[in-house]
């Protein structure tokens, strides 16, 4: 192995870039490689970690290519939903004919459905190297701080928490095959449920105890078609993401929400509400936390970023996400978000 670990990504597109920005807060790892089907964009994406000194990456011309390479330690699984079982066979075969890794990580969701999970996890147990999921959430650094004063303080004094409550809510994904349930494997359920669960999990679950110090006994859940089955959203989504997503037709869930019951070490009740939806249009993506106890509260909410700007109706200027991830306006009072690879985790 090498002395810093070297990472290839599979994928050149909207999380990886993401990834490699966030690299600037990443000690003792390079990001070293590229691989996507789209060579342009694969050398893109390694001229950015180039400029911003997170790696001499380079663009592979396969999967394989890039396992095999002495200077790839690891590979991040970052493609579309549709391609996770490929792209896992892919490393494996290069495993097969000699290459080394140390570990393999993926982004969520593991899969489209359940058969393929399993097909993903039995590949990996093939791989027999480390393995994990790519969660971003729970790293966010306010919600970090704050779960460690609220156990610190408020749990020691008053009791453990009882009660969790974890919010991802957008407009919806910026490309045509996160809509389509066939490609993506469902709605936003598939797409962002696991987030708001881990964050729920994470947040009852006591600093340094291990995961199973709490157990779910019972889950129930929900899921709704609320604004893009409607008849006039569902052909703005047609003329925006072409006519494979045709939500009149065949329309994917745009509300989730979920409870899961746990129990802790002795036995006491405890709960995490998670809710996620594409289906929120205000300044842009919102994740919002709360935890209850017995005599405290903590709440975070990422659009309360501290920094807002105010533009009048007089600036018309072109739409983009510069001030907040899925940004829904330009003008009026926006937040912003100062380092957007940090405050997502
Ligand atoms: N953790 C998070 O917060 C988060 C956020 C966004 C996306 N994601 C996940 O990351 C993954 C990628 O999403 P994205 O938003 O970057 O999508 P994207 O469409 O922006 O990028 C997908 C990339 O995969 C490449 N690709 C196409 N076919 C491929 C194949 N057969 N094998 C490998 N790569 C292929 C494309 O060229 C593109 O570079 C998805 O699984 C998504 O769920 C996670």
């Amino acid at each position: 192995m090498n002395a810093r670990l070297g990472v290839g990504f599979i994928g050149s597109g909207f999380i990886t870039r993401f990834h490699i920005q966030s690299w600037r807060g990443v000690r003792d790892a390079d990001v070293r490689g590229v691989w996507s089907p789209h060579r342009e964009r694969a050398e893109e994406a390694a001229a950015l970690a180039r400029t911003l000194r997170v790696g001499e990456a380079r663009a592979f011309a396969s999967i394989e290519e890039m396992v095999a390479a002495p200077e790839v330690d690891c590979i991040w699984i970052c493609g579309p939903n549709h391609a996770r079982v490929e792209n896992m066979e892919r490393i494996v075969t290069a495993l097969g004919r000699g290459a080394t890794l140390v570990g393999i990580a993926c982004e969520k969701p593991l899969a489209r459905n359940a058969a393929e999970a399993r097909r993903v996890l039995e590949l990996v147990g093939k791989a027999g190297v480390l393995h994990g999921y790519l969660e971003d959430q729970l790293f966010t650094p306010s919600v970090a701080r704050a779960r460690e004063i609220a156990w610190a303080r408020g749990a020691a004094l008053s009791g453990r928490p009882y009660l969790a409550r974890a919010a991802e809510e957008h407009s919806g994904p910026h490309m045509p095959w996160f809509w389509r349930g066939d490609l993506q494997g469902g709605g936003v359920l598939n797409d962002m449920m696991c987030h708001s669960v881990e964050v729920g999990r994470n947040l009852l679950t006591k600093p340094g105890a291990p995961r199973d110090s709490i157990t779910p006994t019972k889950v129930s859940a929900q899921i709704a078609s609320l604004k893009w089955s409607r008849p006039e959203y569902a052909e703005l989504l047609r003329s925006t993401m072409g006519p494979e997503v045709d939500y009149t037709r065949r329309p994917a869930e745009d509300f989730a929400r979920a409870t899961i019951r746990y129990v802790d070490e002795l036995g006491l009740p405890l709960m995490v509400e998670a809710t996620t939806s594409w289906s929120f249009v205000g300044a842009g993506l919102r994740l919002s936390m709360e935890l209850l106890g017995p005599e405290y509260s903590l709440s975070v909410n990422s659009l309360d970023s501290g920094a807002r700007i105010f533009f009048s109706r007089r600036i018309q200027g072109k739409a983009g996400e510069d001030l907040v991830e899925k940004q829904n306006a330009e003008q009026g009072l926006m937040p912003v978000i100062g380092d957007e690879a940090a405050e997502y985790g």
